[in-house]
């Protein structure tokens, strides 16, 4: 197989910024060279190329940083952005859910798929953990639309025996239904499977006992659910589980807190949570504009940061308001200074890629544009707009990832490559991701 060396300024964080100095690693003029796929070799340009001989090199113009990784989005809510009126149990009594109801028929699950994984890429994000609905046909729909497209991508089958009619399974349907789902997509191609409660209120207690032994008994699948959202939802998850500590430890006890499990959102989070979550290295998927959308609060930073929680960051559409993790880091930065905390534009970053990809332990594979690593980039535009282009010029590097994440949605992504290939090309006439 040849070699290919992209050329440009890269950009990428090597660890959490708020654990340790030195995490930024920054070329200005950089190369990665491209073996089937995968980044052999990364650097200063002057210091790489000579490496490679002959190469054949690629000018990409723009910033170059990790493809996108989304660590919590529902796939199926896609054409239910900006629903009007609602915070967060009457939103999905009156939109959600008549929406998801839908995904019963696999025409209309793998159509939305498509969109939305078109969507993804032009928003920069080549990995993402998703929810499906209740129905096994729109995971196998996702699964198959992310498979053809070759995308690194977790899902799985939405568990909610409590749910409303023709939305419900029972615990029986949900444990069979999710061991075939995972013997047919688990470690295929780039797909991993996420054993998915919806939140406490929709699972009975025998069903959420089905999510703990679907994960013990398959070492590698995700845990993927809702924590701490919203103040009526709390209190619900708090009359009926009355004897739990708090909301986590409504999970814990069927034994839903682990280090791959991921809990979108910690609105409100007591600081036995925090410890809780910091011990077991579970993570949290920041959500800022769901979080505004339905009212829901603002992410507590610096307590996560004080125990140490593991972080990453979600679009979580519908409630979101934007795909684009740019937008969402500068959303977050404007949560975090609601509570006193300055979020750093390079640990947003890092918890839109490094971050995110721990969560989904896909961090070995993705997310820093290391050496080995699958070889998923996105080229940033810092003039993609007329006023992008005046914030920016002349600006620091901090200063120009700031201005993306403030002003940046999808026009700022130029281009967006999976395994080496572009999949994404905003100023090729006629292209559709
Ligand atoms: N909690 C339970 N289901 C959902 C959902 O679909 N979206 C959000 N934001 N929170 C939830
Ligand atoms: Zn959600």
């Amino acid at each position: 197989m040849t070699l290919h060396a992209y050329r440009g300024e890269i950009l990428s964080l090597a660890h959490d910024p708020a654990e340790a100095p030195d995490a930024v690693r920054h070329d200005p003029d950089g190369v990665l060279v491209i073996k089937d796929g995968v980044i052999v070799a990364r650097g200063a340009a002057d210091d790489v190329l000579p490496r490679f001989p002959g190469v054949e090199v690629e000018h990409l113009p723009g910033l170059v940083v990790p493809g996108f990784i989304d660590a919590h989005v529902h796939y199926p809510q896609l054409d239910r952005i900006g629903s009007h009126g609602e915070q967060l149990l009457d939103w999905l009594d009156r939109h959600i859910f008549p929406a998801e109801k839908a995904f019963a028929d696999a025409g209309h699950a793998g159509s939305v798929a498509e969109a939305f994984l078109g969507e993804l890429l032009r928003h920069g994000t080549t990995s993402a953990l998703v929810f499906a609905t209740v129905h096994a046909a729109s995971v196998d729909a996702f699964f198959a639309a992310a498979e053809r497209r070759n995308l690194r991508m977790a899902c799985g089958k939405v568990l909610m025996d409590l749910g409303p009619e023709g939305l419900r399974d029972d615990p029986a349907s949900a444990l069979a239904e999710s061991e075939a789902l995972i013997a047919k997509w688990h470690g295929r191609a780039r797909l991993t499977y996420a054993v998915t409660p919806r939140f406490a209120l929709t699972s009975s207690d025998e069903q959420l006992a089905i999510a703990g032994r679907l994960l013990a008994d398959h070492p590698g699948v995700l845990l993927h659910t809702h924590l701490a959202e919203n103040v009526r939802e709390i209190s619900e998850v708090a009359e009926r589980f009355s004897d739990a500590a708090d909301y986590l430890d409504a999970y814990d006890r069927f034994g839903l807190v682990t280090d791959r499990s991921v809990f979108a959102h910690g609105v409100h989070l007591p600081d036995r949570s925090c410890a809780r979550l910091a011990e077991s290295g579970a993570g949290i998927a920041v959500c800022p504009t769901s979080n505004f959308f339905l009212g829901s609060g603002m992410f507590d930073f610096a307590q996560a940061e004080a125990h140490m929680v593991r972080l990453g960051l979600g679009s979580d559409i519908g409630a979101g308001t934007s795909l684009s993790l740019l937008h969402n880091g500068g959303a977050a930065y404007q949560a975090g200074l609601f509570k006193g905390y300055r979020l750093d534009p390079f640990r947003a970053l890092w918890l839109a890629t490094g971050g995110s990809a721990r969560l989904l332990h896909i961090d070995a594979k993705v997310g820093a544009l290391a050496e080995g690593q699958e070889a998923d980039f996105v080229v940033l535009d810092d003039r993609a707009t007329p006023l992008l282009a005046r914030r920016t010029a002349g600006a620091s590097l901090a200063e120009r990832l700031f201005a993306m994440q403030v002003l940046g949605d999808d026009r700022t992504v130029r281009q967006t490559y999976v395994l080496g290939r572009c999949a994404w090309d905003r100023d090729a006439l006629g292209s559709a991701p």
